[in-house]
């Protein structure tokens, strides 16, 4: 595996892996502190290419004023280990002052979904990411990226950027990873306290309540159920719980049926945590079987 700090370096070792015929290099973008959902997304590259790369950059543009990019985890040496023991071929670890040198004008923005949600509550939040990921991609040059479901608005917006931009890049979506009692892994859930930890699963429980029921109106009433148990903890402060329709995020009435994305988003203690889970309402009876005509 090789590691490269910078550009130049990694420019090297990314002509190598063209020399040594790989035809399918997959990306794998993320901000270190490596858990379970990394590793798989990292499992998912190798048996969709050639060479894997990953890159660790925490980075300072999708972070808002008062967010938590100064304390963000970075064990840099234990990302590697991962990153070695999960076969990666290349790992790119840039610097701020090389990703964002003085005088740099030019951004990428996210448009009108990149306003809604996550956006509405982290201002610029898209944009920064974007920026980050479009630069990534110039760099690492892929033909495959792959990004976890568990940032849908993110990979929505990915893979809008992609189409809008004329990228020549597949970007892939893989499913979520959870712990036992279904909170979904993340790399912030380090800085729950015990309690804030328990109050954390009611997200995903909502999500779970949610998907079991037959209308909107219905998973909308089980999902206020769980998240009203826990509205009421100082600890405990929702953003949103929303369901929308999956391609455009626009939200969606309580009669609609066949695809919803439903968004969950809270800050517990101080920390902030998103989930999402995609359901399915077919309607009373599904779709009726066409009806032959008489002859
Ligand atoms: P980060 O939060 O490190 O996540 C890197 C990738 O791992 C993202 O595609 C994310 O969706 C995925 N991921 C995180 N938790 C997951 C889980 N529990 N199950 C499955 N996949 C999971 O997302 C970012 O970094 C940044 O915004 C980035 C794209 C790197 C740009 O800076």
């Amino acid at each position: 595996m090789i590691v490269a700090h910078s550009l130049a370096d990694f420019a090297v070792a990314r002509t190598q892996l063209d020399a040594a015929g790989c035809r399918r290099v997959v990306f794998v973008a993320t901000m270190g502190a490596l858990h379970d959902g990394h590793r798989e997304l990292i499992r998912q590259a190798r048996s969709l290419g050639d060479a894997v790369v990953v890159s660790i950059f925490v980075n300072p543009l999708q972070f808002g004023p008062g967010e938590d990019y100064a304390r963000y985890p970075r064990p840099l040496e234990d990302d590697l280990e991962v990153c070695e023991a999960e076969g990666v071929d290349l790992v790119l670890v840039p610097t701020v002052a090389e990703l964002y040198p003085a005088g740099r004008q030019v951004t990428v923005h996210g448009g009108a979904l990149g306003e809604l949600l996550e956006g509405r509550s982290r201002p610029g939040h898209f944009d920064g990411v974007l920026t980050v990921v479009a630069k990534l991609f110039h760099i690492v040059r892929p033909q495959v990226s792959l990004f976890g479901q568990k940032d849908a608005q993110q990979l929505t917006m990915v893979q809008r950027m992609v189409l809008d931009l004329n990228m020549d890049i597949e970007v892939v979506g893989a499913p979520i990873v959870r712990e036992s009692d279904g909170l979904a892994l993340s790399s912030r859930n380090v800085f729950l306290t015990a309690s804030e930890r328990a109050m954390a699963a009611s997200l995903s429980t909502a999500l779970q309540k949610a998907a079991v029921q037959e209308t909107v109106a219905a998973a909308r009433v089980a999902a206020n159920e769980v998240l009203d148990r826990v509205q009421f903890e100082p600890a405990f402060d929702l953003d949103y719980a929303v369901m929308v329709n999956p391609a455009t995020f626009a939200e969606v009435p309580d009669d609609h049926t066949g695809p919803v994305l439903m968004l969950v988003a809270a800050t517990v203690g101080n920390t902030r945590l998103i989930d999402n889970a995609l359901l399915d309402f077919p309607g009373s009876l599904g779709a009726a079987e066409p009806v032959e005509p008489a002859a």
